[in-house]
């Protein structure tokens, strides 16, 4: 435990952090907050200014992990899961299986999914409630038994999360759907098959166009579906599906056909890696002008991250499947950029990429258009001495202009890739950086401090427990 923390913090006020903060070199105990609180979430401790440099392995997709369990309920039999990031969504994800009956065993990144023992319709709402991804055995279930009640999903407070999209899409494939008492309840009309169709999606919703592609492998007829997603997450799942016996065309454009068939077996498949984590990492080492190499890495993936770092003025090179990022100089270009669905600019690296442009020269400005209310981390950036001013979707972000710098003080996640844009904030930070709310940071990243550390930060996990504290 560093010599000069205390793990016990004190709730008076956070101190202010006007536009020249005082870097925070420790934090003052009060050890009563522990039993104030009697699940309190871990903490991260992350000393700023040093460069990273090395290695990171990069994990498997949660986003793609999560849509992949689910659709081993459309199988029978047995399939084998690798490269399964070992994270608290996937752990509540095989939960959720395993409270309709599958038999699932986890054990380092490998799932075993047997689904013969199914015989619930109805997941855990418990379960469901907890993140988005739930909510797609909906598809599976309704295609494979004719029949899904299922809880509304959770997720990370970042907007409305609405379901209309799937609700319509599978009333296009034949289901009768209602949605009552926060649960969707969704049978196929002659109790037996869903019956295929076509449907535009209003928007190319990335876990509708995943729900639908579930639900019309077994269905009756052909379906083609519109204006869907292109995420490489869709292809994944597509190939995992394909394996259990699918036939669909078109996947990675925006419309999908999927073809008729009767049964699925289960199958073994390797999971993508992680994106999302890639461009996490790869802005670590842009925000703390260091020079890191990550795999394995699909460069198409993350191109218009690529473009925006390299326009910045950082360096990155790609062998097989190896990235190379690197910066060399303190004065990084800002950059305007927008969230779009892919191939634009990813929503889940917005909030990563903002914590980076404050560290930048210039104005930036960053438009966030996937989700509503994406800007939650702003303010805690601000503790940070972030000069952001937001104008509904839209932040301005006004870099190192006047002298403005990131110094350490204690922060809060409020929900995943936000809370990751502050632990990078805090890398680049001088001083010591409190960051609370760990848990929905453990949604996303697996062993993040550990990797973090093998790269050379200075990040320390604290963890509570009943009758004391471990780091
Ligand atoms: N939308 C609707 N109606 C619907 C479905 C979606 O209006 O029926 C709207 C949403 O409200 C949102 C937009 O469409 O404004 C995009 O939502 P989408 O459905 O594409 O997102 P998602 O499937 O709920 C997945 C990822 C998110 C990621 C988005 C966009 C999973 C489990 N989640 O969510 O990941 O941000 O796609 O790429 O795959 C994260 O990992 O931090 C995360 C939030």
């Amino acid at each position: 435990m560093a010599s000069n923390f205390n793990p016990y913090p004190n709730p008076s006020p956070i101190p202010p952090t006007p536009h020249h903060p005082k870097p925070q070199t420790h934090f003052s105990q009060s050890p009563q907050t522990l039993s104030a609180d009697p699940n309190p979430d871990p903490k991260l401790v992350i000393t700023g200014g040093a460069k990273l440099s090395g290695h990171v392995s990069i994990s498997g997709s949660k986003n793609s992990a999560l849509p992949i369990l689910a659709a081993t309920l459309c199988c029978t039999g047995t399939s084998k899961l690798k490269n399964v990031p070992n994270l608290s969504d996937t752990r509540t994800m095989t939960s959720v299986l395993g409270s309709l009956g599958a038999e699932i065993e986890f054990s380092d990144n490998e799932v075993v999914v047997k689904t013969d023992g199914v015989g619930s319709v109805e997941p855990d709402p418990t379960r469901i409630g907890k993140f988005r991804g739930g909510f797609f055995v909906v598809g599976p279930l309704l295609a494979r038994f004719g029949e899904a009640v299922v809880g509304l999903p959770g997720g990370c407070d970042i907007g409305a999360r609405p379901v209309d999209i799937y609700v319509s899409g599978l009333r296009a494939l034949g289901a009768v759907v209602e949605v009552r008492d926060n649960k969707v309840v969704a049978k196929t009309a002659n109790g037996k098959r869903l019956a295929g169709g076509r449907f535009r999606l209003d928007y190319p919703s990335v876990g509708a166009t995943e729900t639908l592609m579930m639900a019309a492998c077994l269905a009756e007829g052909k379906t083609l579906l519109s204006n869907v997603a292109r995420e490489p997450e869709i292809i994944d799942l597509a190939r995992f599906l394909t394996k259990t016996g699918a036939h669909m065309e078109g996947v990675g454009t925006d419309k999908i056909c999927i073809y008729v068939k009767s049964r699925l077996l289960g199958a073994e498949y390797g999971i993508m890696p992680d994106r999302i984590e890639t461009g996490s990492f790869m802005l670590a080492a842009a925000i703390t002008r260091s020079r890191i190499s990550l795999s394995p890495v699909f460069p198409g993936w993350l191109s218009s991250l690529i473009d925006k770092l390299v326009g910045a003025g950082c360096k990155i090179t790609h062998k097989h499947n190896m990235l190379e990022v690197s910066s060399s100089t303190e004065d990084l270009r800002g950059f305007d950029v927008g969230t779009l669905p892919y191939p634009g600019f990813p929503t889940d690296l917005q909030p990563q990429t903002m914590a980076f442009l404050s560290t930048c020269n210039d104005l930036s400005i960053v438009d966030e258009s996937v989700f509503e209310n994406r800007m939650t981390h702003v303010k805690e950036l601000q503790k940070l001495g972030a000069k952001i001013q937001v104008f509904g979707s839209t932040a301005l972000i006004y870099g190192k202009e006047k002298g403005n710098k990131l110094c350490g003080t204690r922060v809060l996640a409020s929900d995943l890739r936000g809370g990751m844009s502050i632990v990078l904030a805090g890398l680049a930070a001088e001083g010591v950086t409190e960051v609370n709310g760990v848990s929905h940071i453990d949604r996303g990243y697996e062993n993040l401090e550990n990797k973090l550390r093998l790269l050379g930060a200075d990040v320390k996990r604290f963890e509570f427990s009943k009758s004391n504290l471990q780091q």
